[in-house]
């Protein structure tokens, strides 16, 4: 297919021979959303048809502070919910944190697990769940040495626009002792409902809104930079999410109160990441998993990891096959228009790079603390987490992910 207009000349057949046709595909999300600043007594509803007792797991104390966990145990109380809480998940959930969880769901007789805060609580609330259900060491469902065999329901009350972790089937547990930050996922684990009320998310900090955003930027690219490029109109739907992100982000870091930017950016965090953008595509992610061993080893904000090494992921890959796609995500989503497709991929990288400095996310790794002696050993992690290669737009092996994370370091 060649897309044509605004005087430049995108050729995407020059890809074909890796596979253009859209791949079969199941697109089911049952979710049901709740979205809205009066629906906390319509949520209550739908946990009493979830259940009599929930366990509500909750972070660091924020949704105390901001009243939102009032709000909705008040609402509990009125459908005659009973609750039992579990605060205290940190941000990258620590697997004892749903070890302990898990033996409160058996202890206090738990059949509905309602996770209020942001993706970390959500989850741990995933895995306390599953592990519920399915019995054993919960850290055996993260490194799937035990399968899923069932889960107790889970509805959610969203804090933070930024993982989709409210409307899709993953979670992302760390293992301190073991260095380990590794994603899973089951189908049993979807909520069965969350509430997004944007207002919830205006106490969240500008770092959080800018790391957020950029986030829901990188779901985003990891399902549009694919080496199927026939997938059109879900990359349509991912430029229109990300010109969301470009131009709600920044408002949303300057001015937390902002409805219309909160309402955008949260809506946002749960499409780019339910299901919708990689329908047909095959290839495996490519920032992430460079950015969970940031996490793993450093324990840094995760939006922010993957802010710092998207551009340099982009520019160590661009040659003559990837820049057209880079050069169309340039024109779509930061309006550049130049003849040359090399020169505009060029520019689309440097604007992203700017992009995220603009909300003051700190842009290299050293500003985030992570030491130079600390890129080779996660290197080697991230190549043994993904079996030796990242099979993504490009493939990536262990010399490349270092070669990114040098990029990466300082600027
Ligand atoms: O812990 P509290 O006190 O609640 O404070 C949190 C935390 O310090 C704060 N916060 C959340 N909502 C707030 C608020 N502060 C003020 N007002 C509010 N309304 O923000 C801080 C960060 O919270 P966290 O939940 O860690 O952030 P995020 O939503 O970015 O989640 C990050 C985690 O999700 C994983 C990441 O790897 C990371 O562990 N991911 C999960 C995914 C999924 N399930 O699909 C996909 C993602 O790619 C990601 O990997
Ligand atoms: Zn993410």
């Amino acid at each position: 297919m060649i897309f044509s207009h605004l005087g430049y000349t995108l050729q995407y057949e020059n890809r074909k021979e890796k596979g253009s046709i859209m791949r079969d595909f199941k697109f089911h999300v049952n979710t049901a959303i709740l979205f809205g600043e009066d629906q906390a007594h319509a949520f209550a509803k739908e946990i009493k048809k979830l259940g009599n007792r929930a366990l509500v797991v909750f972070g660091g104390g924020s949704v105390k502070r901001n009243g939102i966990y009032d709000t909705i145990t008040s609402a509990l109380k009125e459908e005659g919910v009973e609750w039992i809480d579990h605060g205290g998940i940190e941000p990258n959930p620590h697997i004892e944190s749903v070890v302990a969880g898990v033996e409160k769901v058996k202890a206090e007789n738990i059949d509905v697990i309602l996770p209020i805060g942001g993706g970390s609580t959500i989850d741990a609330a995933k895995l306390i769940a599953a592990a519920s259900v399915t019995g054993g060491d919960p850290w055996d469902i993260v490194i799937r040495k035990n399968k899923v065999t069932g889960a107790l329901p889970i509805a959610t009350v969203l804090t933070l626009a930024a993982t989709g972790s409210e409307m899709d089937i993953a979670s992302v547990i760390t293992n301190p002792a073991t260095k380990e930050k590794i994603g899973w996922r089951s189908p049993m684990v979807l909520p069965k409902v969350s509430l997004l009320n944007p207002a919830y998310t205006k106490t969240v900090s500008p770092y959080q809104t800018a790391s957020g955003t950029a986030d829901i930027m990188s779901h985003t690219m990891e399902n549009y930079f694919s080496v199927n490029d026939d997938a059109f109109m879900q990359d349509s739907f991912a430029e229109g999410l990300l010109r969301t992100c470009v131009h709600y982000g920044p408002i949303a870091v300057k001015n937390g109160d902002d409805m219309e930017a909160r309402s955008n950016l949260m809506w946002a965090s749960s499409w780019a990441i339910n299901g919708l953008l990689n329908t047909g595509k095959t290839q495996a992610w490519s920032v992430h998993p460079m950015e969970h061993e940031l996490s793993a080893f450093f324990d840094i904000t995760h939006g922010v990891g993957l802010a710092i090494l998207t551009p340099r992921w982009l520019r160590h890959l661009l040659n003559e096959e990837t820049a057209p796609k880079i050069a169309r995500f340039g024109h779509h989503v930061f309006d550049i228009s130049k003849k040359d497709t090399m020169e505009m991929a060029e520019e689309a990288i440097d604007r992203l790079h700017y992009f995220f400095l603009s909300m003051n996310i700190p842009m290299t790794l050293e500003e985030v603390g992570i030491t130079e002696d600390s890129l080779e050993p996660m290197a080697k992690a991230c190549a043994d987490h993904v079996g030796g290669t990242i099979k993504g737009f490009v493939d990536l092996h262990e010399e490349d992910i270092l070669a990114i994370y040098k990029a990466s370091f300082r600027n």
